[in-house]
């Protein structure tokens, strides 16, 4: 006689110790497969008497009834198992920056970047973008913005000056972008939004200063355009470019020849442990200068001021991305050094955008 209850003991400890479903299936095979253990005892009801086949028959198909359940159960526990290890395995962090590619190690310097997201907030304002030459004629970097014919102010910006021409005239290297608000005035009807990011040059060599530096003008010429817009403006603009909620402003009176009145903001900040943060604090860094565009650079410039007005503001690029992004050492812009771009520079498939991050 057979020992059906060792049997099923037996096989359901094959059952419980198969590691996966293979396994599980070669001892279904063992068990009820055709050449199985089960399946050979199914075989012997037929040739026993049917008093002990009575007793047998129910005794061994029950046991097959019961092996058939705990395979099933096992079979769906090792199916979830396998399938928990597959999710753990193929999961995918989707916040995890996106891994570079390899045409992806160079890096956009920081003054690129900060100009990109100069662009990304004004663009979003209704700006355009002007530009003019670095190659700048005295008319237009000077007369043209009201400084008086051998004025001291011509001597505030150390300006590099070309050879005189045989007529008297001198080219120069642009002192500031402010000449592009001329060339702007003389070529475009207002009303006129625009935002001038470029190189400029003055003869300067400091932690602070360099030969060439960038600046970013802005110029807006309308009818009704006021003070109250300009403050608005550079308002929204800190705040997006420095991230932050809100920011303090400060207008000081100061004097520019292109300007009336003239003003130079410095911007609320607390400095901590040699950082900076803004919006808080009671320091005050200066951060620009702007004002109304004074009636002669108007008519300089071909337009009447009883019937158009506007402001304007210049600010230096290489102070606001230093101011950012921690750079103690205007100079280390131009130095060229590769260690230095790869600490401070940005990946170059992360595009500034207003709803993607600036700087993320
Ligand atoms: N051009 C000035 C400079 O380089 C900056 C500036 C000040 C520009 C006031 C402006 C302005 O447009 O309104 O120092």
């Amino acid at each position: 006689m057979t020992d059906t209850a060792g049997l099923e003991k037996q096989i359901l400890a094959e059952i419980a110790g198969a590691g996966d479903e293979a396994a599980l299936e070669a001892v279904r095979v063992a068990a009820l497969g055709r050449n199985g253990s089960i399946t050979a005892l199914l075989k012997t009801l037929g040739a026993l008497p049917p008093e002990e086949r009575k007793i047998q028959g129910p005794l061994i198909n029950g046991l097959k009834d019961s092996l058939n359940a705990a395979l099933a159960a096992r079979r769906d526990s090792l199916k979830s198992a396998a399938l928990e290890a597959r999710l753990n395995a193929e999961s995918v962090d989707v916040t995890l920056p996106v891994r570079e590619a390899p045409f992806e190690v160079g890096r956009v310097h920081p003054i690129t970047q900060v100009m990109d997201e100069l662009t990304a907030i004004f663009a979003d304002m209704g700006f355009a973008i002007a530009e003019g030459p670095d190659i700048e004629t005295d008319d237009y970097n000077f007369t043209k913005l009201n400084f008086p014919e051998d004025h001291p102010a011509r001597d505030m910006q150390a300006t590099f000056f070309f050879n005189p021409k045989p007529d008297g005239t001198r080219l120069l290297l642009r002192t500031h972008t402010s000449p592009v608000q001329v060339r702007t005035m003389l070529t475009q009807k207002p009303p006129i939004r625009v935002i001038v990011p470029g190189r400029t040059y003055r003869s300067d060599w400091d932690q602070t200063h360099t030969p060439m530096f960038h600046q970013v003008e802005g110029l807006v010429i309308d009818k009704g355009s006021h003070l109250g817009h300009l403050k608005w403006i550079l308002e929204e603009f800190l705040k997006a470019f420095f991230e932050i909620d809100r920011v303090g402003m400060r207008f000081r009176p100061s004097f520019f020849p292109f300007t009336e009145p003239s003003l130079e903001v410095d911007i609320q900040c607390r400095r901590d442990k040699g950082e900076i943060r803004f919006g808080e604090g009671s320091d005050w860094l200066e951060i620009l200068g702007c004002g109304m565009v004074h009636p002669n650079v108007l008519k300089n410039c071909g337009l009447d001021p009883d019937e158009y007005q506007g402001f304007a503001w210049g600010m230096g690029i290489e102070r606001i991305a230093a101011l950012k992004y921690g750079i103690s050492d205007v100079r280390q812009f131009f130095e060229a050094d590769v260690r230095w771009l790869a600490h401070y520079g940005f990946r170059p498939l992360d595009f500034p955008t207003l709803a993607g991050g600036l700087s993320s």
